[in-house]
């Protein structure tokens, strides 16, 4: 028996480099469960339509969740004479009913709405399990946060020691880029729960079939599509999900080279966990941050998969084309890659060792208060002009006797501007410059206890 559902017009069967070009069933076979939950629903309509009796609707539900079982332990697999996972399981259907009652259940339905339905079903709950992936790796970031409250490290711009910062400060911007994306990942399931079952293969369905049953029976909170041509050909969808795991990536990729350079030698900034380090074939000192550094190759992989999939939909005419089967295995990927990536990630940073000291005795360095200097000038009432040209004074002076800017003596301060009296030393300190910075998202400890009450909250209603 011929397993093509469209045999019909054709002499000669398909060649067989046309097969193993065609052919999706070997990354399309893990949409089998939502084909069959699909398929169920589509026999409900089809009998309220009443092109099945009570009691083919019976069997038919009965074949199907046979065949959900056997798909489920391996008993029935699609080969790839199938071509997609949807005409292997109508092969499995008919084999397990017969072709009369198992050949009724292709009415009012086409492969064009089917996949655009199964892939939304799949993404939906990837979607949910990369948002639980992503609450843990936050939660992590605010563990960090909440274990080390009070020290301080060098705040950095262009790498540069800028001002010192808390350290919950600095690992709770990273937490509001991950709350970010989780909820772009809710705000695309919420635009992504509309069904486009009943669109058939482009322009609805002749059988009186109700396209907004089906989406009600498989959990579309916003009902069927619009626009049948729409609902079969758009992808849109996929494509910002790509783009939220690429911005996953990418803003993982960023706590990945910060990990990088605090794990090496000269910042010893933290140390990483043997079960969450490597080693080195050759060199028997080494313990590399391979987690880290496969976190910054993969966002190249979810960028690119991004940009292969727009590159594919770019200029489609409508409605489906073919050209839609390549948009499938570079989601899939950028969900494998990442449900394999953050369980690792979230694991390094939950059990690494920060090294306190050496982030307080950095936080300092490199002239960091010298805007201190400057404010407190203003809060003199010099303008910032001055106070600017002052404090960078300082630091010249500074840099030429190779001292940090609180060991200028009383005369040393004085000889540069008659402003600075003694009492500028108040601001000389790391604790001094963090409280002062007090304003909502600011540095101060009490500021940055709001923010991780925030984020906390945030977390558990997430
Ligand atoms: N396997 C196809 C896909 O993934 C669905 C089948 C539609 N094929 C067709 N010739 N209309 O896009």
């Amino acid at each position: 028996q011929d397993v093509r559902l469209w045999g019909g017009r054709f002499a000669d069967g398909p060649s067989e480099a046309l097969e193993k070009l065609s052919a999706s069933v070997h990354f399309d076979w893990r949409l089998a469960p939502y084909d069959i939950a699909g398929s169920r629903a589509h026999a409900r309509v089809l009998h309220k339509a009443g092109l099945l009796t009570a009691e083919e609707l019976r069997q038919m539900t009965g074949g199907l969740d046979q065949l959900e079982r056997d798909v489920a332990d391996g008993t029935f697999t699609g080969t790839i004479a199938d071509e997609d996972v949807h005409t292997a399981l109508e092969r499995g259907l008919l084999e397990r009913l017969g072709p009369d009652l198992g050949g009724k259940l292709r009415a009012g339905r086409s492969r064009n709405d089917q996949v655009a339905t199964l892939f939304r079903m799949y993404l939906r709950d990837h979607a949910r399990i990369l948002g639980g992936l992503l609450a843990d790796l936050q939660e992590a970031l605010v563990g960090l946060a909440e274990a080390h409250p009070d020290v301080a490290m060098p705040g950095r711009t262009h790498l540069q020691h800028a001002q010192p910062v808390l350290f919950a400060h600095h690992v709770l911007a990273h937490a509001q880029a991950l709350s970010r994306d989780a909820e772009r990942l809710r705000q695309w399931d919420a635009r992504t729960a509309v069904s486009p079952y009943g669109s058939g293969a482009l322009a609805g369905s002749s059988l009186g079939l109700d396209p907004q049953a089906v989406a009600a029976d498989l959990g579309f909170e916003h009902g069927s599509s619009a626009n049948s041509i729409d609902g079969t050909a758009s992808r849109d969808f996929v494509a910002e999900f790509a783009f939220i795991t690429a911005m996953t990536g990418v803003d993982v990729s960023k706590i990945a080279e910060e990990i990088i350079l605090w794990n090496t030698k000269e910042f010893s900034f933290v140390t990483l966990h043997d079960a969450f380090s490597t080693g080195s074939s050759i060199m028997p000192q080494k313990k590399n941050p391979d987690i880290a550094e496969l976190a910054r190759g993969k966002s190249g992989r979810l960028i690119g998969n991004l940009t292969g999939l727009l590159a594919t939909l770019k200029a489609l005419p409508l409605a489906y084309n073919r050209d839609l089967q390549e948009d499938k295995e570079p989601v899939f990927d950028s969900c494998d890659q990442l449900e394999m990536l953050l369980p690792a990630f979230t694991g390094m940073l939950a059990t690494l060792t920060v090294h306190r000291d050496r982030l307080a005795e950095l936080a300092p360095a490199g002239f960091s208060l010298a805007t201190d200097i400057a404010e407190w000038l203003v809060r003199q009432g010099v303008p910032f002009r001055v106070a600017h040209e002052v404090a960078g004074e300082c630091v010249k002076a500074c840099e030429r006797d190779g001292i940090e800017l609180d060991e200028l003596t009383d005369e040393q301060f004085a000889a540069i501007s008659p402003h600075l009296g003694p009492q500028v030393r108040e601001v000389l300190t790391v604790p001094g410059a963090l409280a002062s910075r007090d304003g909502r998202g600011g540095t101060a400890p009490a500021a940055v206890a709001v923010q991780l009450a925030e984020v906390r909250k945030d977390l558990a209603e997430q």
